[in-house]
């Protein structure tokens, strides 16, 4: 099952969702996350420092290498592609290419029969690597930050998810929405609320709490549940987890 995380809202924990979620399913299944997004922070959230002369995506996707001479393992047991600076020029080279939409899919066939799961952590942008990631992915799951403005562009990624699933991927699901950086404020529960009311036949997850750990564990390059031993902050991820693996 291969799996985007996306939201072209910047900030909303897209990388450290992938983070938790991957870490938590390579615990009992093989996963491969993938960083589609050229800022590299889920590369480095990994703990992984990608020398100059490392292959990364963007090799991946201008075609220059194979898939497996670029995962790297990490120290949480998850397999990684890793992403550099050098993908915002990748995302730019395949512009003009035919069928741009499904370089990532096509790439990603080479090894999807290694892995269970298959995680994407997409940029903040509805561009070419976001299209690419939602024609590779059975699912999406969406995290929106329990902030002002939280709703504000999840219109626009609803409607991509529509176009795709309409022309280009029609197996594409909505794994659901992924509440996140909760506090025990009016904004949060109105957050909550519109997302309810508004979002008819979409899953709602639990909401992740806010709280610094998250940073201190990107810092510290390891998924939540190694860093923290706070059931509160690594339940949300378990269930999603369970959910994906079908243990619940
Ligand atoms: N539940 C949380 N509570 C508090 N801080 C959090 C939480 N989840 C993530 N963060 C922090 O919020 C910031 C943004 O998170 P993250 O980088 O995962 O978002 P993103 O959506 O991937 O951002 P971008 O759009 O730039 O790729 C990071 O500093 C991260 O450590
Ligand atoms: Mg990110």
């Amino acid at each position: 099952m291969i799996i985007a995380i996306a939201n072209q809202k910047g900030g909303v924990a897209k990388t450290t969702s992938t983070i938790c979620l991957g870490g938590l399913l390579a615990q009992t299944t093989s996963c491969l996350v993938v960083d589609l997004d050229p800022q590299g922070n889920l590369t480095v959230g990994l703990g992984v420092d990608i020398a100059d002369d490392q292959k990364s995506v963007y090799e991946v996707i201008t075609e220059q290498v194979e898939v497996k001479e670029v995962v790297v393992k990490t120290k949480s047991g998850l397999h990684l592609l890793p992403s550099d600076i050098s993908l915002a020029k990748g995302e730019t080279e395949i512009l003009t290419k035919v069928g741009n939409f499904l370089i990532l899919k096509e790439r990603l066939e080479e090894v999807s029969h290694q892995y269970d799961h298959i995680l994407i952590d997409c940029p903040p942008s509805l561009g070419l690597l976001t299209v690419n990631a939602l024609s590779a992915a059975d699912a999406v799951l969406i995290p929106v930050q329990c902030q002002f403005f939280a709703l504000k562009g999840l219109a626009a990624l609803l409607e991509t998810i529509q176009s795709i699933q309409k022309r280009l991927n029609p197996n594409l699901q909505i794994l659901g929405v992924l509440p996140t950086m909760a506090e025990k404020t009016l904004m949060t529960r109105d957050v909550l609320a519109s997302l309810n009311k508004r979002l008819t036949g979409i899953t709602i997850f639990d909401p992740v709490p806010k709280s610094v750990k998250f940073a201190e564990s990107n810092l510290a390059g390891e998924p939540i549940h190694l860093y923290a031993d706070d059931p509160k902050l690594i339940a949300p991820y378990q269930a999603i987890s369970q959910l994906i693996t079908g243990e619940k």
